[in-house]
């Protein structure tokens, strides 16, 4: 499903890139998906097209012949969205309504559907604002608003992580509750770490600064700004071009000029790609000083699963590639190809953010309790209703984890599809891929003490094949 997801993505890019997105200018969600099948249709088809400002001020010597190859790309475009909100719904809908899934995934399962949903619309109306008649006005470009298409590619990136995180954490807890007891728990404890509190926050500001860079790439995608500019790191005669470009009274929707600053931020294209650069060159900072951290401090280099490690290395190489392809595609004038992989590398770089942050995330309560419960270790504090619930949702994930269905579930959240692609080496690493030798340095420091004196015999007695009680 996240494999899905992000072909069409990658479609999108193409179809405003290449086509210009606008070939089909109605929303039918469900009768839309009949092409035109006589010429009349195709006729009546070009009839709507040829009225709208794409047409008149962009393509106005376009052929019907030339008419049918932009439509039939969007309308693969849009009928592959169909396919996909579909085969993730019908699924989800399936589990809920037999109770195959745990009550806080039936409720993640529904958000999700309903953010593809919402994806649906939100395509509509970005399309619907390249149709307006306003854009024939002199000097307009007529292409969609570069709010609605940044928000039509954010609602996308959040529907994929939303479904990559969930198959992460499925595969984690899965992975927890099937190896032995000793190591689960040992894995735990190192995962408690309060050294490592400060890394995973550290995480969490990455992914949102990637996210937040993205963002800004849509409004410089948006607004055509990658056509200006087109060196690097030179804008011009200096590093960013005059503070008069930047800040432009021209794109000042007031008399008194209280909108100058967040106008030009959000619609100014020169300032929109100095924007974009800045962020990109702190993201890429932020990365290598991740990198420096991991690499350079004792106490962390000590504490880090070993598949943590591993996933800051994949995070510099995709922070590299997508700096090359982002400075490539400035300076070759944004061809569609480059553009188009630039977009892609924004979403890689991204998932191997959050595969790094699962590597060293805690699971769910729910897991931890049954993990804790299978070396009869003391569970996590709360009251005893509080604890039998914790316990019907561990169990409920235990048997997802036991049957054949939490393969089936899986697949559903997009996590058995993308995860084998990506390669993610979780067999090997697991909930963070701590070993053994790793983790019984800090058992010490982790917070149920008494559980770890359970746990750290019963490893001591397994390492040397005496029976533990
Ligand atoms: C961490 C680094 C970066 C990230 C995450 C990132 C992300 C993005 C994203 C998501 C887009 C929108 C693509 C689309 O919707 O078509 C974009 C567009 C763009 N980015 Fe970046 N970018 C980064 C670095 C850079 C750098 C260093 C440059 C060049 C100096 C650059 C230049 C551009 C240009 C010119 C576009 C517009 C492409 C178009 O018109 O389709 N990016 N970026």
């Amino acid at each position: 499903m996240s494999v899905c997801f992000r072909r069409i993505l990658r479609w999108t890019t193409n179809v405003i890139l290449f086509s210009g997105s606008l070939s089909i200018t109605e929303w039918r969600p469900v009768t839309g998906s009949v092409p035109p099948r006589n010429q009349a249709d195709w006729e009546a088809e070009f009839e709507k097209y040829r009225a709208s400002p794409e047409f008149k001020v962009l393509n106005s010597r376009m052929t019907l012949e030339e008419f049918k190859s932009i439509y039939w790309m969007e309308w693969i475009h849009r009928l592959w969205g169909r396919f996909v909100g579909l085969s993730f719904v019908v699924p989800a809908v399936y589990f809920v309504a037999t109770k195959r899934v745990s009550r806080s995934m039936s409720a993640r399962l529904l958000g999700i559907a309903s953010l593809i949903g919402f994806q649906g619309f939100l395509g509509w109306w970005m399309v619907k604002s390249g149709l307006k008649d306003d854009l024939l006005a002199p000097g307009s470009t007529p292409r969609v608003s570069q709010y609605r298409l940044t928000a039509h590619l954010g609602a996308a990136f959040v529907c994929y992580l939303a479904m990559l995180w969930n198959g992460l954490d499925i595969l984690r807890g899965n992975k927890l509750l099937s190896s032995p007891p000793a190591t689960a728990s040992s894995t735990l404890a190192a995962l408690r770490h309060p050294g490592l509190r400060t890394f995973r926050l550290a995480v969490t500001a990455l992914s949102a600064l990637v996210f937040v860079t993205a963002m800004s790439g849509g409004l410089v995608a948006g607004l055509d700004a990658g056509l200006i500019y087109n060196e690097f790191p030179y804008m011009g005669n200096g590093l960013t071009p005059p503070k008069s470009e930047l800040f432009d009274p021209f794109y000042s929707h007031t008399p008194d000029h209280s909108d100058l600053v967040w106008r030009n931020f959000l619609e100014n294209p020169s300032l929109v790609q100095l924007d974009h650069r800045i962020l990109a060159t702190t993201t890429f900072s932020a990365i290598m000083a991740l990198w420096a951290w991991t690499r350079y401090s004792k106490s962390l280099t000590s504490l880090l699963p070993r598949a943590a490690k591993r996933g800051v290395h994949g995070v510099v190489g995709f922070a590299f590639l997508q700096v090359t392809l982002g400075i490539c595609t400035l300076l070759y004038l944004v061809p569609t190809h480059l553009a188009s992989s630039h977009q892609a590398g924004a979403l890689a770089l991204l998932t191997w953010t959050f595969v790094l942050g699962s590597r060293t995330w805690l699971p769910s309560r729910a897991v931890q309790k049954l993990v804790m419960e299978r070396v009869g270790a003391p569970t996590l504090g709360g009251n005893a209703a509080a604890a039998a619930k914790l316990r019907d949702a561990a169990t409920a994930s235990a048997a997802s984890a036991a049957t054949p269905m939490s393969a089936t579930s899986l697949a559903s959240l997009g996590g058995a599809t993308l995860l084998p692609l990506l390669g993610l080496g979780l067999g090997r690493g697991g909930s963070g891929g701590v070993t053994n030798k790793e983790t019984l340095g800090h058992e010490d420091v982790a917070p149920a003490g008494k559980m770890l004196v359970v746990q750290k015999d019963q490893f001591l007695a397994r390492q040397r094949g005496i029976k533990s009680s």
